[in-house]
This record gives C-alpha cells, sequence and structure tokens, in this order.
C-alpha cells in the first residue's frame, strides 16, 4: 500500500510538476508571443522608418540628379563664361588702346568736341601722307638786277594747283611756319564759269566769246573737301603769330565755319566779318536780295599780329550824331556839363554863377575850366538857363571809329580786270591790320593778283598760287605796271610747258 501511495504521491507529484512545468511553458510562451507581438510592432514601426528612409532616399536621389544636372550645366556654363572672360579682357584690352589713342589725340585737339561729318572726309594724317609734291621750275626772276629783299626771298608767283604747291611749300624752311598773314578767295561754289575778256564791263557781265578764265563746277562735300584739304596743309606755313581770312559766301560759308573750327581750333575764331559787296540790286530770284559776303577771320593762336584799324565816321552817322548848325555852317551836338555822383568838399561841387549841379550830380569841370568854355563859344545856354557842352563834328571826327564787323565801303571793283577780282583796298586794310612790314603774305587762290599788289604796296612779302593762266597772266601784268616793284619769280607748278601768249609776255619783259 505504502508503494501504492507512494506511487500515487510520485505520480500526483509528477502530475503537479508536469502542471507546474506546462504552465511554466505556457507562461513562457505567453511572454514569448507578448515578446514576438513586440518585436513584431517594433519590426512595423522599423519598416514604416526604412520606408520613409527610402522614400528619403529616394527623394534625396532625386535631388542629387537635379544638382547633378545643375551641376553639369554651372560646368558648361563656367567653360562659355571663361570663354566670355577671355574675349572680355581682349575687348577690354583693345578699348583700353583705343582710349589712350582717343586720349592722346583728345589732348592734342582738346577743343574738338563735334565736327562735319561728310562722304569722303580723309583723315587729317592722310592728308599730309597723301598730297605729292610739284617741283616749282622756275621760269624768271623779274627786277632780277635789283637788290633781293634779302639774301634768301624773292617774292614768288607760282602757276599752278594750289595743292600740290602748298605741300612742296611745307619743305621750305623760309615759308613753313613763317608765313604771317593768308588772305583767300577760292571759287564759291556756284556752279559757273567765269570768264574774261575785252567785252566785259563789270564782273557778271561777260561775253560768251570770252575766254574762261576759271571754272567754278566743284559742289556738294567734294567742294567742302577741296578747301579742306588745302585749309590743313595751309596751317602749317603759317606763323604762331599768323592769322588767316577767308572770304566765301552764303553758299557754303556756314559750313566752312565748322571746318575752320576743327581745322584752326574754335577758340582762334575771330571774326564773321559782312563785306557789301555790291549796291542793292534788282536780283530775279525770289529771294531778299543779296548785296553781302562773308570772310571768316582766325588766328593760329592767341598771340596774334593786330595793328589797330580805324575808319572814318559816314555821311549819315555825322548827320545822326552832331544834328545843330552853327551860324557858321559847322554841325554840333551837346552834351550835359555834369556826371553822376556828388562831390561835397571839391570845387565840381560848388554853385558855379549860382547854380548847383542838379542833385546826385557835379560839374564835369572845375569852374574856370567851365569859364574858359565859356569864353570859347563852347557851351550852349537854353532859354531856361541851363549850359551843355557844344561838341563839334569835325573836332570829333577827326578821331575816326574802330573799324566794325561790317563793311560798308569795299565793294566789288565796277571796272575789274579778272571776274570776281576783289577790292584793292579791302586787302591793304587787312594786311595793314594783320600783318608787319617785310612779313609774307600767302593768297593760293591769288586770281588776279590783287593780294600781291597789295603787299606789294605795303612793302610785305608775298607769294600768289593760281592755276588759271588768264590769272597768272592779269596779275604778271599788274605787277609788271607798278613803278616800282621788288623782285619776284614766276614758277611753274603745272608739269607741263607755260602757253605760248605767256611765254611771249614773259620774253618781253626785262629781266
Ligand atoms: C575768286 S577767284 C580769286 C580772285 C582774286 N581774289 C582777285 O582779287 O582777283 C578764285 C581763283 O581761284 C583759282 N583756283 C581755283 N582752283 C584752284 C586751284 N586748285 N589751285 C590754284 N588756284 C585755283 C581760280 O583760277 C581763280 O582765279
Amino acid at each position: 500500500m505504502g508503494w501504492k501511495v507512494a506511487s500515487l504521491l510520485v505520480i500526483v507529484m509528477l502530475a503537479v510538476a508536469l502542471y507546474v512545468n506546462y504552465d511554466c511553458s505556457r507562461q513562457q510562451l505567453a511572454t514569448l508571443q507578448s515578446q514576438l507581438q513586440a518585436k513584431e510592432s517594433e519590426n512595423l514601426l522599423l519598416k514604416g522608418d526604412v520606408n520613409s528612409l527610402e522614400m528619403r532616399n529616394a527623394m534625396l536621389e532625386q535631388q542629387n540628379a537635379v544638382l547633378e544636372e545643375q551641376l553639369a550645366y554651372a560646368r558648361a556654363s563656367y567653360v562659355e563664361l571663361a570663354e566670355q572672360n577671355k574675349k572680355t579682357v581682349a575687348e577690354n584690352l583693345q578699348l583700353k588702346t583705343e582710349n589712350a589713342l582717343l586720349q592722346s589725340k583728345y589732348s592734342r585737339k582738346k577743343e574738338k568736341k563735334y565736327e562735319l561729318i561728310y562722304k569722303g572726309k580723309e583723315r587729317e594724317k592722310n592728308i599730309f601722307v597723301n598730297v605729292p609734291a610739284i617741283p616749282l621750275q622756275e621760269i624768271k626772276t623779274f627786277r632780277k638786277n635789283v637788290e633781293l629783299i634779302n639774301a634768301q626771298w624773292a617774292n614768288m608767283l607760282i602757276y599752278g594747283d594750289n595743292l600740290s604747291v602748298l605741300k612742296t611749300l611745307m619743305t621750305n624752311t623760309d615759308v613753313k611756319g613763317k608765313i604771317r598773314l593768308i588772305y583767300i578767295d577760292p571759287p564759291f561754289s556756284t556752279n559757273h564759269e567765269f570768264r574774261y575778256g575785252d567785252s566785259r564791263v563789270s564782273t557778271i557781265s561777260y561775253s560768251l566769246k570770252d575766254e574762261v578764265a576759271y571754272e567754278d563746277l566743284i559742289t556738294g562735300q567734294e567742294y567742302l573737301e577741296f578747301l579742306r584739304k588745302r585749309l590743313i596743309l595751309a596751317r602749317e606755313l603759317l606763323a604762331d603769330d599768323g592769322s588767316i581770312y577767308l572770304h566765301i559766301d552764303w553758299r557754303k560759308g556756314h559750313y566752312l565755319k565748322v571746318l575752320m573750327d576743327e581745322i584752326f581750333g574754335e577758340e582762334h575764331f575771330i571774326n564773321d566779318i559782312a563785306r557789301v559787296k555790291c549796291n542793292p540790286k534788282n536780283f530775279p530770284r525770289r529771294a531778299y536780295g543779296n548785296i553781302k559776303d562773308m570772310i571768316l577771320f582766325y588766328s593760329k593762336t592767341d598771340k596774334y599780329i593786330w595793328n589797330e584799324s580805324l575808319e572814318p565816321y559816314t555821311e549819315e552817322e555825322i548827320r545822326r550824331l552832331f544834328p545843330k548848325i552853327d551860324k557858321n555852317g559847322r554841325r554840333y551836338t551837346t552834351n550835359p556839363l555834369h556826371a553822376p555822383g556828388e562831390t561835397k568838399n571839391g570845387s565840381t561841387g560848388q554853385p558855379w554863377r549860382g547854380l548847383l549841379p542838379p542833385k546826385g550830380r557835379h560839374w564835369r569841370y572845375p569852374p574856370d575850366v567851365l569859364e574858359e568854355l565859356d569864353r570859347n563859344g563852347l557851351i550852349e545856354w537854353s532859354s531856361t538857363g541851363n549850359p551843355r557842352k557844344k561838341i563839334y563834328a569835325d573836332d570829333y571826327i577827326k578821331k575816326m571809329k574802330k573799324r566794325q564787323d561790317i563793311w560798308w565801303d569795299f565793294k566789288d571793283p565796277l571796272y575789274p580786270k579778272y571776274p570776281t577780282e576783289k577790292n584793292l583796298e579791302m586787302l591793304k586794310m587787312i594786311i595793314k591790320t594783320s600783318s608787319n612790314n617785310n612779313d609774307i603774305v600767302l593768297d593760293f587762290f591769288s586770281g588776279s593778283g590783287t593780294t600781291l599788289l597789295a603787299a606789294e604796296h605795303l612793302g610785305r612779302r608775298w607769294i600768289g598760287i593760281d592755276i588759271s593762266i588768264a590769272a597768272i597772266e592779269v596779275s604778271l601784268k599788274r605787277i609788271l605796271q607798278l613803278p616800282h616793284y621788288r623782285p619776284f619769280v614766276l614758277y611753274n607748278a603745272v608739269g607741263k610747258p607755260l602757253p605760248e601768249a605767256l611765254q611771249k609776255l614773259v620774253k618781253r619783259q626785262n629781266s
């Protein structure tokens, strides 16, 4: 029984132990299960994390792709920019060089802020290079036996195109930079032929039978360039204290003003003179009658020869300024005897003959001078006893007046020896004003030689150039007719023999 109980007990105990074990295992299983569950939910969470990481990763990859694309683009742009930069640096260098060139040009010509632009306007530099010089062939020296003006000098009359002749003169050290005065009266671009011959009666009346003295057929921009080139060369011949007068008219004068500003500098422009060329005429043009032309006057530098030019009062001015006539027929006017400003202590503030000067004024003269003026009949007393000083026209006009920029008294000659011949007295006046004795005067469109004659008359040296054989012939005749003239040389600069008529004229003259 004992073993049975014991067995049973063992069995019970085993059962209990088994049960306890089972329970334990169940609990363990539950724990494991809950652990598993926890792991699973953890796993789920991790999966979510992985998902979001994967999404982020995808996003980042996308961003990366974009960035790489941008980088590639930036790389390409960099190459392009580097290329551009290279170009810019080169351009910059080029601009700097141009700028330096411009600056040096600008510093040479500070004044050139604007200019006239036209087709075919050559660069100054090229003009000096391209214009050919021409040899001056000596034809004859007139008055050879008379002592030369100075050891090196004889006046020059040159037959030829002034462009090449001016270039040649630039190589003559007696001429370059030594010309004190240039006067030119070029063709005015009229598109006319100017004739001369025995039938002429005035500047504008010529028969078609007459010979052509010169043609004035260059027009438009060609005309401007024709003159500009010559003016540029002429500037080199002008002395630093020299000046130039360009006679021109309404057709091209305003363009030439601008060109002259360019060539000689606007700051060296002195006058635009209106020269009255003729009396009023009944011109057929539908326009106001044209009785004036213009003379543009420039200096080479600020220091230029200037001998003040005075001119007499005109009859009309005398009548206007001196309206009264005294009992002897003398013209006079009267001025107040007092002047502005009070003098408290001096004698001119005191009463004279019981009269005080008006308030705020004083007598122009002390009492003793007033007495003397009255004794000499130089005071006019009004009916109310007011004294005024008499000024007589004949005393006053002796003083002459400063010449103004309208020239009334140098009209074209009525009986010219050459078409468009200018007034000899006008040339004398210009030469007196802008040169001194023995200075060199140049006229490179010298025509009938009016400038040369005036210069000869005033003891100046001269150079005349003309391309017209008629002009040379008339000039020669005019100079050779002078009772006295100094030695001069006739040159041929056309590169072919002188025409026969001129050769004969030259031969006839004793040298
Ligand atoms: C208006 S006239 C000069 C008149 C002159 N002032 C006078 O009192 O007789 C112009 C002159 O320029 C001359 N001429 C025109 N072109 C020339 C040139 N290229 N070279 C030299 N003279 C020229 C003409 O032959 C003409 O005699």
